[in-house]
């Protein structure tokens, strides 16, 4: 794989679930956009959010992005939701969006086996009405700047894989 795959898409919607699937499958590695940012400031993404606020997340995933972009090649860069928003997506590598809907994306985090976890970790889901709101905001852009837009709900793991195969064309 010469270009990095980018995975983007909302909270909740799997990205991290795929894009392991994927990196086991097809034998790439696999790098997670909040786990870069925890692991250069030393804290945890929801800590971030509550001492220094939204917008210097935003800033660190910036500088996430510039770093990837000078140094990463061949390799999945699975995202936080919000990172959709760098200057420099774009350059990045192929972009593939995970698409699904508010409710699917709900009941998914809502019965997911350690789902309290997986809420608390999420600042921006933590009230339903809210992040249903910013969902509304984001699901067009979402669809503007992908390359290639895959619909999680109505295909199995193994199809989603496939898709993702091919905008990265590389075969097993
Ligand atoms: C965010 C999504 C989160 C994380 C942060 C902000 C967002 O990542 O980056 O809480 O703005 O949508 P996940 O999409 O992995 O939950």
């Amino acid at each position: 794989m010469e270009k990095n795959i980018i995975l983007i898409g909302f909270m909740g919607v799997g990205k991290g679930t795929i894009a392991r699937a994927f990196a086991k499958e097809y034998k790439v590695y696999n790098i997670d956009t909040d786990d870069l940012i925890e692991s250069k400031t030393n804290k945890e993404v929801k800590k971030i959010f509550e001492r220094y606020g939204e917008e210097r997340f935003r800033a660190l995933e910036q500088e996430t992005a510039n770093w990837i972009e000078a140094n990463v090649k061949g390799t999945l860069v699975s995202c936080g939701g919000g990172f959709y928003k760098v200057n420099n997506l774009k350059s990045l590598g192929t972009v593939v969006l995970l698409d699904a809907s508010f409710e699917w994306i709900h009941k998914r985090l809502k019965n997911a086996k350690n789902s309290k976890a997986k809420l608390a970790k999420r600042p921006l889901f933590a009230k339903e009405k809210e992040a249903k709101k910013l969902y509304n905001e984001r699901a067009e852009i979402y669809r503007q700047v992908a390359d290639v837009i895959v619909d999680v709900e109505k295909l199995a793991t193994k199809e989603i894989l496939e898709i993702i195969s091919q905008a990265a064309n590389i075969s097993k």
